[in-house]
């Protein structure tokens, strides 16, 4: 389903109701559209999953895959048609595209799909690995919920699904919280958002899903890792 920025369930909430033009892409906004850091970001993430057993014959889906900053590299390890990357901003989408086909990468067969209610049901797969890079960070928790409960419908038993989070303290925790590094300012109300791990895990539940926290995995801007399965 595409969107357009009037319908973009995002407007007002976070940045990515906004589509970007062809000259947008031409000059390569999207990189930073998605948070910039291109490179290290993208191997990152790469690197991330490698570690926690992700193979080439894995079918992985990126949730939130935006222009593709970490799907170049998964795209790359991952055999032909494995890779799945959704998105509700079709402009970052089609950067995703470019940027595939720019780096040799179209005979790989990426999926890719818009849409705004993490609607899955369309890949018509199930799925060992999922993963979304600073995708919670910019949603409040209703919208949590919706794309854990669409993941877990589509999540094998034994699979896993990352994602990244701004950490508060406590729940509800109503202040502004700096992190550090990368002087990211995170709020309970407002994009960016930050969450304890107790309310990740009871969002988890809610969805039919369990929560472990892994914490620290290097990334530049204090974002932590959450990982979740199926209960
Ligand atoms: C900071 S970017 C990260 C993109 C990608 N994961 C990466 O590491 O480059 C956040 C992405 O989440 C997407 N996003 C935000 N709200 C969304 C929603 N409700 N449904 C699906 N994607 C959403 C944005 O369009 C954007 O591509």
């Amino acid at each position: 389903m595409m969107t357009t920025a009037q319908t973009n369930p995002m407007t007002g909430i976070n940045a990515y109701g906004k589509e970007l033009t062809n000259e947008d892409i031409d000059n390569n906004i999207h990189r930073n559209f998605v948070g910039g850091l291109w490179e290290e970001l993208g191997q990152l993430q790469c690197d991330f999953l490698k570690k926690q057993g992700l193979q080439p014959a894995h079918r992985l889906l990126d949730i939130g895959c935006g222009c593709l900053r970490g799907g170049l590299h998964f795209i790359n390890y991952l055999e032909a048609g494995n890779y799945y990357g959704l998105d509700i901003n079709s402009s970052l989408i089609q950067a995703g595209l470019i940027e595939a086909e720019k780096a040799g990468l179209k005979d790989k067969r990426p999926h890719l799909l818009v849409n705004d209610k993490f609607k899955l049901d369309q890949f018509g797969a199930d799925f060992d690995f999922m993963v979304s890079i600073s995708l919670f960070t910019h949603l409040p928790m209703n919208n949590i919920i919706r794309c854990l409960s669409e993941a877990r419908k589509h999540l094998k038993p034994g699979g896993s699904y990352f994602a990244t989070f701004f950490a508060a303290p406590t729940s509800a925790y109503l202040d502004k919280l700096r992190h550090q590094p990368g002087g990211i300012v995170t709020h309970y109300d407002l994009d960016p958002f930050h969450y304890s791990f107790e309310e990740l895990s009871w969002m988890a539940a809610l969805s039919g899903l369990e929560a472990r926290l892994i914490g620290d995995w290097n990334h530049p801007r204090d974002q932590q890792m959450a990982a979740f399965s199926v209960r």
